[in-house]
């Protein structure tokens, strides 16, 4: 089971997390983080104090990860990124610096991409960030949709090619607590 992820390149993650404020962020969610490529980046970059919520549906996944990684400032829920925000308010996270997510649009229900994309912006803040992979172009149509802001760069050198969208919303506020 745990072999049907490719795991995340290195020139996949370089990008993805190429414009990342660690300095700033303190709240992190990944979607998806599978076998935990990209979930181990982000705990190397990030702040001591700084916190990662790892949302992912495969219990295989979600069993590997907690014997994997041993890391305090990792919550890993067996969840879906839809229910980003019942989680935060279960956790009492204030809001979310920055989002990354790896979980194929192309393959979901739309009423279920809509539903990631409409928590992710309500909990982002205003200077955050969803920072997408995806394997399908056709995927990017939902970020502008949802997203004032998208910019893309597509990775050759991973195989397959994907592109890594950097998504933002303009002026809109959190919905988190202050
Ligand atoms: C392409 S894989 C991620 C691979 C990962 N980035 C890595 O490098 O190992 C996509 C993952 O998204 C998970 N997933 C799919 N839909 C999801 C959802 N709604 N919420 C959370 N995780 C989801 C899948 O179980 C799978 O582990």
């Amino acid at each position: 089971m745990l072999g049907s992820v490719i795991p995340s390149s290195r020139w996949l993650i370089r990008s993805l997390l190429a414009q990342v404020d660690w300095d700033r962020a303190r709240y992190f969610v990944e979607y998806g983080p599978g076998v935990g490529t990209i979930t181990r980046h982000i705990l190397k970059r990030m702040r001591p104090d700084a916190r990662l919520l790892a949302l992912e549906i495969n219990d295989d996944f979600v069993r590997h990860l907690n014997a994997a990684i041993d890391d305090p400032r990792l919550v890993i829920r067996s969840d879906s990124a839809a229910r980003l925000g019942a989680v935060l308010d279960e956790l009492d996270w204030p809001h979310v610096d920055y989002a990354v997510s790896g979980i194929p649009f192309s393959t979901m229900p739309p009423a279920d991409v809509e539903a990631v994309l409409d928590e992710t912006r309500a909990r982002l803040t205003p200077q955050g960030e969803f920072l997408v992979y995806q394997f399908s172009r056709h995927s990017a149509q939902y970020l502008h949709r949802s997203f004032d802001d998208v910019s893309r760069e597509f990775v050759l050198r991973n195989v397959p090619p994907v592109s890594c969208y950097r998504a933002r919303s303009n002026g809109v506020v959190a919905k988190g607590k202050p």
